[in-house]
């Protein structure tokens, strides 16, 4: 089967079409067709994991070494990239009563990967479901890395309907469907993006877009119940008068010290700070493909690359064009 590979870690020119042996599904395994698969954070961060330092890391320090030893420590171990998935089944394995051939499928396998090729394998209770009968296989692609996180992210706030919340970074994979979701709490959603993704944010339902090339939202005198920082760009210091007096904020990425800054805010009266790691989950996937079939939540795809195209997809996102979500077609 054909595949992207890559052997050493750098720029998008490592990543090289080639010819891979077709894997074969175990017992409780699924062999999948892949129709499509985005190009997502992981996989740009993985590509190039040797460039980020311990400091760069987005994550908590001690996350730096585990992390980098699953990848490869000096060279990938994995060496087809590819977090998430849209395609069909193929077979399956002897013991699978979940799935059958032929089923149309979308999944997520976070740092397993693999992905960025024509077959994959994966156990049938990975997280994995039917596809959104109303999505082409591209737009079923880019839904369950940004939308399952943002979702077991958001429920541990409990967002009520008439709440106002802000998302610094609501462009991106999970600020997204942030703002979907939260929309679809009944919230009052303010995305923040840079200028070229505007209205992009708007076309997603974004009750206010501020463009922070333009405006510093800690600066205008608005508060909000919650505040949720993607990248890191922000920091609960700068955000606290621009939360209610019992607002939350939420740090998406986050360090040691927004951690400690959790333990000292669940201590004290006030504003909170939040952080947490979203487990993947079928369920939430199952969830998600509900309310897209209810017309609550879509994807917006910016531009699909051809599976030999792959490093120039890595490029177009990684040089910040993107406007919404960029798919490899397989
Ligand atoms: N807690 C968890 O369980 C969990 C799980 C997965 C990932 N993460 C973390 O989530 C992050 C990746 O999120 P993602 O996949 O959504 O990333 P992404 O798709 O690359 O999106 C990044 C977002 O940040 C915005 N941004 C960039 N510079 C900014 C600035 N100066 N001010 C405000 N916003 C800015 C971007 O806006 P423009 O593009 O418009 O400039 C974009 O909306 C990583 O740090 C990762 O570690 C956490």
């Amino acid at each position: 089967m054909k595949a992207i590979v890559y052997t050493e870690y750098g720029p998008p020119d490592v990543l090289e079409l080639k010819e891979v042996e077709k894997p074969a599904p175990k017992a409780r395994e699924l062999l999948i067709r892949v129709y499509a698969t985005p190009v997502s954070y992981g996989d740009i961060l993985a590509r190039n994991f040797k460039a980020v330092s311990p400091r760069k890391f987005s994550m908590p320090m001690p996350l730096w070494l585990p992390t980098r030893l699953l990848l490869g420590f000096s060279r990938p171990k994995r060496n087809i990239l590819g977090s998430a998935f849209a395609g069909e089944i193929e077979a399956t394995g002897k013991d699978v009563k979940l799935f059958k051939a032929g089923d149309k499928v979308f999944g997520y396998r976070a740092m397993n990967f693999g992905a960025n090729a024509e077959y994959l394998c994966m156990p049938e209770t990975g997280v994995v479901t039917i596809k959104p009968s109303n999505m082409t296989y591209e737009e079923a692609a880019t839904v369950p890395y940004g939308s399952t996180t943002a979702l077991n992210l958001l429920r541990k706030l409990n967002i009520q309907s008439g709440q106002k919340v802000l998302i610094n970074g609501a462009s991106g994979s999970i600020g997204s469907y942030a703002v979907q979701l939260d929309k679809y709490y009944g919230a009052e959603v303010t995305g923040v993006c840079g200028s070229p993704r505007v209205d992009f944010v708007k076309s997603l339902g974004a009750d206010m877009v501020i463009d922070y090339t333009r405006e510093d939202f800690t600066e205008n005198g608005e508060t909000y119940d919650l505040i949720m920082d993607i990248l890191g760009k922000s920091s609960f210091s700068r955000c606290k008068n621009s939360l209610k007096h019992n607002g939350k904020f939420l740090a998406v990425s986050f360090k040691m010290k927004q951690i400690v800054q959790m333990l000292w805010t669940s201590l004290t009266g006030g504003r909170k700070v939040i952080c947490a790691l979203s487990p993947d989950r079928a369920a939430d996937l199952i969830l998600i493909r509900e309310l897209i079939e209810a017309g609550k939540i879509k994807s917006i795809i910016d531009k699909r690359f051809p599976l030999a195209q792959t490093a120039e997809a890595h490029r177009y996102v990684e040089n910040g064009h993107n406007k919404g979500t960029v798919v490899i077609t397989v």
